[in-house]
């Protein structure tokens, strides 16, 4: 069963969208299964999320328009880099994408990682391969990587950022990046003090380059920081 709020929100996208979709029947319960694979493993603060970025909408609907109808689909697609501030709902909007795809039908192998989750899972650890947990990540056919530049830089990050960016920009992989980051360093005169922290200045030229040609880069959230309850 769909959740009402889901159910509105698929509705008017598709309104919005022009996109048709035949939901109606359901052989085999495909598309009850996808929803409830999702649901459940929608971290408990964001199981209401909802996409509501209109440049995310209108990524969301070229993906939906080419993905078979009930199907394991997402094929190869642009990505998207969403920037702002803290609090602002990034990681709200990524989650909603996940939701709203399962309820147009596409069940999607999706990944959620932050930065800093996406290193741990590559630390030497008895028992686990890490080639294993860079395929499981690298190779999602979904993937929201969260909270780019938040995690602390070393040669080793540098390298594992790289070859997950570059695994992914190879193999044309949608993804979803968020950073709190600005898009360009900001320009300084010389001797003045370090701006603020930029993608390139945190990620490295070679990883900021492959982000911009992959991900479409839409409008910045703003606004107060909704954790502060001043929204
Ligand atoms: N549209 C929304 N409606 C209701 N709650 C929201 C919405 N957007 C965000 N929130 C809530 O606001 C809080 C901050 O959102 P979120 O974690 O997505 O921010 P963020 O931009 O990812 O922040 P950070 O950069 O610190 O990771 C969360 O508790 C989230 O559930
Ligand atoms: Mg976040």
């Amino acid at each position: 069963m769909i959740n009402p709020e889901l159910a509105e929100w698929r509705d008017k996208f598709l309104r919005n969208t022009g996109l048709e979709l035949d939901l109606s029947s359901d052989p085999g319960g495909f598309y009850d299964e996808t929803l409830r694979l999702t649901e459940e493993r929608v971290p408990a603060r964001f199981a209401r999320a909802l996409a509501t970025h209109p440049d995310l909408l209108a990524w969301m609907a070229a993906a939906v328009y080419q993905a078979p109808p009930r199907g394991l689909g997402l094929g190869p697609s642009e990505s998207v880099l969403l920037l702002g501030p803290t609090g602002t709902g990034k990681t709200w909007e990524s989650f909603g994408v996940v939701r709203g795809f399962a309820a147009c039908g596409l069940r999607v192998k999706w990944r959620h990682v932050t930065q800093a989750d996406y290193y741990a899972l590559l630390r030497p650890r008895h028992g686990i391969d890490p080639e294993e947990e860079f395929r499981g990540v690298a190779g999602a056919r979904f993937l929201i990587m969260d909270d780019l530049g938040a995690a602390k830089e070393s040669e080793w990050t540098e390298e594992a950022l790289f070859r997950l960016v570059d695994y992914r920009y190879r193999e044309v992989l949608p993804t979803v990046f968020t950073s709190n980051l600005l898009p360009v360093a900001p320009k300084r005169k010389p001797g003045a003090p370090e701006g603020p922290p930029s993608l390139p200045s945190v990620l490295g030229e070679r990883v900021t380059s492959r982000i911009t040609e992959m991900a479409v880069q839409v409008d910045p959230l703003d606004g107060p920081d909704r954790r502060m309850g001043t929204a």
